[in-house]
Formats: C-alpha cells, structure tokens, sequence
C-alpha cells in the first residue's frame, strides 16, 4: 500500500520559490502526472516526496505515517531518473540486484528475484551485458527493472521516457501503462509532455510556478480547464482565447467580438436587462470548430493551411478588418481535406456548449447561474462565478 499525503509541502531554494503550498492526496494505486512547463517545479516535488530535497515548510505522509524526516532510503519509494543512472562497469543483472545487495539479502534470493523481474521486463537475455551494450529503451527498462527489484509502495519518475526517439516512446509509454496495471502500485510520474499526461495519467497535477494549478482526470482537465493557463497548455494546438462580451440573451448568453456573435444557451432567464454586458475571454477547441459556408457564428478568411497527414490546422482571420492583435487569428483542426485555400471567405460551426468563458483579470473559468428567483431580474445578470 502506497497512499501519499502531501501536506502544504514548500521548498525554496535561495532567492526562488521552487514550490509553494502544495497539498495533492495520492490515493494508493494512482498513476498521477505531475505536468507543467520546465522550471514549474516538478523535479523539485517529486524530490521532496523521495526525501532527496528538505522541504522549507510542510508535512509528507505515508500511509498515515510522517516520513517528512526520513532518509532516502527508509522510505518505501523507488525513484526512477530520466538519465537512468546505470552503474556502467556492472552487468544489468548486477544493477538491477544492487538494491537487493545493499541490503544484503541472500544471494540466492536476489538471483531469484532479478530473473523474475528482468522476465516480467523483457530483460532476461541481456543479464550479462553491461550498460553501453544496450539500446536507450532497454537501459531504461534497466532503470525501471531496478526500481521494481524492491517492490516499492511507489515509484517516483521524472521525465524517464524523455531521452528516447518518438517511435520508442510510445511503445515504452504503452508497457509503462501495463506495468502500472500489472504492479498495482502507486505511480507519481513527471513529464513536461502533455501526450504523455493524458495517455498515461489517472489524475494529473498542472503546476505553474511553484502551485498547483488544477488537479483532475486527464478528461477534466481538457473539457473543463479552470483557468486561461490550463486551457493554453493542454491541446495541441492549444484552445483559442480571445477578448469578448457577453450579455444576457432570450435563450441564455450571447457572445460577441469582431467576428463572432454566438448564443450559448445557458440556463439564465429570459427577461433579463440586455443591456448588461460583461468582458470575458472566450476560448474554443481547434477541433470545436467546425468549418461551413453557411452564415454562421464565427466568421473569417483562412490565411494559412497546414497540412498534418491526416488532418490539417487552418488558420483564420476572424472578423473584417485588418488583424490588429494576435487573438483574431483562431486555428481550426480537422480532417483532410478539410477543403478551403488560403483567401476563402468561411465561417465556423461551434455548439455552444463548446464555448469556455474566462475572467480577464484572474484568468479563472466561469460560469453562469441563473439567479435565484427571490432577486430581482437583471441584478445576477452576468454573474460570474469562479469555479471551486
Ligand atoms: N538546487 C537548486 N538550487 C537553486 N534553485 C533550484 C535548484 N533546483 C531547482 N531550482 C529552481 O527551482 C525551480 C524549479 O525547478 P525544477 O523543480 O527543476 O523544475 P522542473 O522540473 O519543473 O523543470 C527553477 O526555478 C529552478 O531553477
Ligand atoms: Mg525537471
């Protein structure tokens, strides 16, 4: 059993806050992501938790038990680094026994052991080689195998996948998520790689500058991004954000900007004073946008088609005047051919409820509740309320 408790965990280095209050329950049996761009403080959290960095304020628990104090090696964590840190004048079967040796266990049993792992690994015909021998997946396999050879509570991995080619990573991400099923065991799992994140994680944990930004499903995260930074980091290419108004409308809201006016249908009265307007950001899903040539929502010209393979991004200009900043550019993807040149008038297709609202000065999501019925029409308008 591995559940982690990581209780307003901080650490500053001097002169930087590497992290800052972070608290995030790691059920037993979790493969949680932690994601975020390089210098968010990934490393240094996932350190913390391996008792390889003193937090500066904080509590670390384990199953219950404060291991905050612990050395290293009395926790039951097993840490996995992106440079692999193979004893390159040891044999694999030796390094992935070196755990079990220095803790000296019967040979006997470490040999049994090792074959059992490297079995489970695809490593049993390399025992004799030594690390130079070995392509970059198997001497990660080798880490990994290393890692396993205790069986740990957890492993803790920071960016293990990140010095492979494309083609090894993805097959090595596929096994990674059948070793988390076969093992059972509490995976807290490191990667700047939004792929990675959500093809891998049970739960992710978007960091941004120390915090936790929002911790959720991969799903939670992508349709319903509690703010501008989560929105803009995850999708590929990431959701598009512009400056809009929004104002009560018969059938809910209506959003505006040059080049846009769409009505979302949510769930506010009828009557309310139309005059009531509210500046917000507005952001919508490159594959949300769905091209017609219709008179519709979203109208604009393409200035630039890219071509994916299977799908391309086409790049529009939205409104008529000339593009003045960078938000009336919105890019849209969909599957090729998605038949439009550069120079076409189009318009996009987008259902309403595809439409994410943002606070401009906080960058957090809205939404909008219908105003309780005991308050007079117009006054909860536009209300607009963070979500938790
Ligand atoms: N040993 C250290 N001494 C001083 N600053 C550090 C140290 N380790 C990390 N930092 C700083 O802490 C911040 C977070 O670093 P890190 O945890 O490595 O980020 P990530 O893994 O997300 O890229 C960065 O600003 C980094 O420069
Ligand atoms: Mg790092």
């Amino acid at each position: 059993m591995a559940r982690l408790y990581l209780d307003a965990i901080s650490k500053r280095f001097a002169g930087t806050d590497a992290v800052r209050a972070v608290t995030l329950d790691i059920a037993h049996g979790e493969f949680l992501v932690l994601l975020g761009p390089s210098g968010c403080g990934k490393s240094t959290l996932l350190r913390l938790i391996a008792g390889l960095e003193e937090p500066t304020a904080g509590r670390i628990l384990l199953d219950g038990n404060d291991i905050s104090d612990e050395p290293p090696q009395r926790r039951d964590l097993a840490m996995v680094f992106q440079s692999y840190a193979l004893y390159p004048h040891l044999t694999v079967e030796k390094n992935i026994g070196f755990p079990l040796r220095s803790r000296r266990q019967p040979r006997r049993q470490i040999a049994d052991r090792v074959a059992e792992v490297a079995t489970v690994l695809g490593l049993g015909e390399l025992l004799d080689r030594r690390p130079a021998a070995l392509s970059g997946g198997q001497r990660q396999r080798v880490a990994l195998a290393r890692a396993m050879v205790r069986d740990p509570g957890a492993f803790l991995m920071d960016e293990p996948l990140s010095n492979l080619d494309a083609k090894l990573r993805s097959a090595t991400r596929a096994e990674l998520i059948a070793l988390h099923r076969r093992l059972g065991a509490t995976f807290v799992y490191v990667t700047h790689d939004q792929v990675e994140a959500m093809t891998m994680a049970t739960r992710i944990a978007l960091l941004n500058g120390g915090r936790i930004e929002q911790v959720g499903t991969p799903e939670e995260l992508y349709d319903r991004p509690r703010s501008t930074f989560v929105a803009g980091f995850l999708g590929s290419p990431p959701m598009n954000l512009f400056d809009a108004e929004v104002r009560p409308h018969i059938d809910g809201l209506r959003v505006t900007a040059e080049g846009i006016d769409a009505a979302l249908g949510i769930d506010v009265d009828s009557a309310i004073d139309s005059a009531t307007s509210t500046h917000v950001i507005a952001g919508i899903r490159p594959e949300r946008l769905r091209i017609t040539s219709d008179i519709s929502a979203i109208r604009g010209q393409v200035t630039m088609v890219e071509n994916l393979g299977s799908e391309e991004l086409v790049h529009v200009q939205i409104g008529d005047a000339a593009p003045t900043a960078a938000n009336r550019t919105v890019v849209a993807r969909a599957p090729r051919p998605a038949g439009v040149r550069v120079g076409d008038a189009i318009g996009f297709a987008v259902d309403p409820t595809d439409i994410h609202l943002f606070d401009p000065a906080t960058g957090l999501r809205l939404t909008w509740q219908r105003p309780p019925s005991d308050v007079p029409l117009g006054a909860h308008a536009t209300a607009a309320v963070p979500v938790p």
